[in-house]
């Protein structure tokens, strides 16, 4: 990973939890000064960091602010490609938008586009996008995977099965659930969205840029009162505060985890994958399309990632794009 010196200090840190480190120890293995070593102690608690002087023994971390920064979500990391460059911004437009330039100028697989806060954060069907100041996870994960243009759908369910698998290893009081395509509810509220994005010639996608929006650390009054009734956070659900580094870590873990199976095994061990963490299949569901609105219940998505719906008449439907209601 291409970490800053300062961040290299920083991952060293979160590595020793709680232990103190020597400056000079420190010096000899990042190869730098003492004095070199010092500066960088500084500038990381004008970010906000603390550290408590131990005598005879070096500094201990005592005061870790809660970011998504390179060097957090590295401790984190067991990747050999996702993650292993992550730029993070205080704040952006949208890391989209980053995304498509640094994908355009030949960014390696698995770059990561992260934020504590967005303006103009993008939602599905040009939605605007709620992201509140260091209480979520705001990012986009480019891929490149030798896939061509219409494979590309599959991958936002790779993305879907990755994300939800993660929530599940880390958090234990609720259940989370994809709803079709890519949205994740617990208790029926929103938790997290995925926009997927794409760089394509007609025969070969060049890139992919995920875009993952998780409500992570909000409570109720952090939201906009008009997504008091359809949203929720994992904190809210989980009833306690996350570390967002440790959740993002665990993502791109599973995100090349599951890119790998795809790309070696094709799409059906993700299918069955999405189908065991959907909340859609044998449903009964209201699909709303750009041209007509079908009832009927779910029954599976196929080969190609699309929903299939039975009509009321027993004629079956495939939906390749819609907004999702369940009847239930
Ligand atoms: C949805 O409508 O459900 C998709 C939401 C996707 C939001 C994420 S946040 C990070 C990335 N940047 C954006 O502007 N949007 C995506």
């Amino acid at each position: 990973m291409t970490l800053s010196m300062k961040d290299r200090i920083l991952k060293r840190f979160l590595l020793a939890s709680g232990e103190p480190i020597s400056g000079q120890h420190l010096a000899e293995e990042l190869g730098i000064s003492r004095t070199a070593v010092w500066k960088h102690l500084q500038s990381l608690q004008e970010e906000g960091y603390t550290f408590d002087t131990i005598k005879k023994k070096g500094y201990l971390l005592t005061n870790n602010p809660d970011r998504v920064d390179a060097a957090s979500i590295a401790s984190f990391l067991t990747t050999e490609r996702f993650g292993q460059t992550i730029h993070y911004f205080e704040e952006c437009a949208t890391t989209q938008t980053i995304a498509h330039e640094l994908a355009r100028k030949g960014a390696q697989d698995g770059t990561v586009v992260i934020a504590e806060t967005q303006t103009d954060g993008k939602g599905r069907m040009s939605r605007p996008w709620e992201s509140t100041k260091g209480k979520g996870i705001w990012m986009t994960v480019i891929i490149k995977p030798d896939v061509l243009p219409h494979q590309a759908p599959q991958f936002t369910l790779v993305a879907a099965v990755s994300i939800v698998n993660a929530i599940k290893s880390l958090y234990s009081n609720f259940t989370p659930v994809i709803k079709w395509p890519n949205d994740i509810l617990i208790n029926g509220l929103k938790c997290t969205g995925i926009l997927t994005e794409m760089i394509a010639e007609m025969d070969r996608v060049q890139a992919l840029l995920i875009g993952i929006g998780i409500n992570v650390n909000q409570q109720r009054d952090d939201f906009p009162e008009d997504l008091h009734a359809i949203a929720t956070s994992l904190s809210i659900e989980e009833k306690s505060t996350l570390n967002r580094a440790e959740l993002v870590g665990t993502i791109l873990n599973y995100l090349e985890k599951y890119s790998e199976l795809y790309v070696t095994q094709g799409f059906s061990p993700i299918k069955k994958l999405w189908e065991e963490a959907s909340g859609t299949i044998g449903k009964q569901i209201k699909a709303t399309t750009l041209t007509e609105v079908l009832q009927g219940k779910a029954i599976g998505i196929t080969e190609a990632g699309v929903l299939e719906i039975q009509l009321e008449n027993g004629e079956i439907r495939s939906i390749y794009s819609a907004d999702i209601e369940l009847n239930e």
